[in-house]
């Protein structure tokens, strides 16, 4: 059997260009033009990559970027100043504050520093908190697990009683993914490196997110029958036959996986473009409830 691709970039598109139109629409009403603070602390490579990325969509939809960058060694009172700043300027709808920060700030303060109206991440403890709980809902909720359950929902995945499993427990993808499961009414289990038989729960999921960022961990023999799997890894592989001396794997070994799988992402082309097409349909949401 070979699965059927789970196309993120066509799906990440036709968001971005609903986002586009609605951006459009709300200034033809008399609203603001949405607008998106960017807050790069440091100068970690890939950080810079996605800020760059993310300003250039927001560009592209019509959404106004404000980029902020701090030197590595900013402190905890000038980074907390800035996003205080963001917060009252009435220009700035989301607030993005790109993670990992440097060794030595506290990511939680600067992170509940943020204005939960304008936390377009959904990493605001306050966010999390209410995703977290029943029948409380959080203004944002983080966009690259949200694009794994729009992925599963477009690719026709049933979620209401599902064996899901999420392997990794990150604050940014693995746990956020696995509360949305629960509140989409999955069964949830959570894996990760303490985990004693990966592959065994893993062989469980009619539901798979791979999130453990270690290249091609997950092998097809660890796939259900069936199953539908999203990749989140975004792993480097050194590969001297390609231009660059690497190319892009997942945390889920592909060529094996889709013999077995329902449904998969392929990486690159999966969840990586659904990430910044979230983060733009939280900054227009910010600037629509601006408005009203
Ligand atoms: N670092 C990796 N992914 C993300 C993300 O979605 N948002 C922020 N702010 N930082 C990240």
């Amino acid at each position: 059997m070979t699965a059927r691709l789970i196309d993120g970039k066509t799906i990440a598109a036709d968001i971005r260009q609903e986002v586009g139109e609605g951006v459009e629409e709300l200034i033809a009403a008399g609203g603001p033009r949405p607008g998106l603070a960017t807050v790069l602390v440091g100068e970690n490579p890939a950080s810079q990559t996605y800020v760059r990325m993310k300003r250039k969509v927001c560009g592209e939809l019509g959404i106004e970027s404000f980029g902020h960058e701090l030197p590595a060694d900013a402190s905890q009172e000038e980074v907390e100043k800035l996003v205080k700043e963001l917060n009252a300027d009435p220009k700035v709808h989301g607030i993005l504050v790109q993670l990992p920060l440097p060794a030595g700030l506290d990511e939680e303060a600067i992170l509940r520093a943020i204005d939960i109206e304008k936390d377009v991440d959904g990493f605001h403890p306050v966010n999390i908190g209410r995703l977290a709980q029943k029948g409380r809902e959080p203004l944002f909720v983080p966009c690259t697990p949200a694009g794994c359950i729009t992925l599963l929902k477009k690719a026709g995945a049933e979620l209401e009683g599902a064996n899901a499993v999420v392997a990794g427990r990150s604050n940014i993808v693995g746990m956020p993914a696995a509360l949305l499961l629960v509140k989409e009414n999955a069964t949830v289990t959570i894996c990760h490196s303490r985990t004693r038989d990966l592959a065994s729960v893993c062989r469980e999921a009619d539901i798979l997110i791979a999130a453990i960022g270690r290249p091609e961990m997950i092998r097809g023999d660890w796939i259900k029958p069936g199953a539908y799997v999203i990749d989140v890894g975004i792993n480097r592989v050194d590969d001297p036959e390609a231009k660059r001396g690497y190319r892009l794997v997942g945390d889920v070994a592909f060529d094996e996986a889709k013999e077995i799988a329902e449904a998969i992402t392929p990486v690159p082309g999966g969840v990586g473009p659904m990430t910044i097409a979230g983060l733009m349909q939280n900054t227009l949401r910010s600037a629509r409830r601006a408005m009203s």
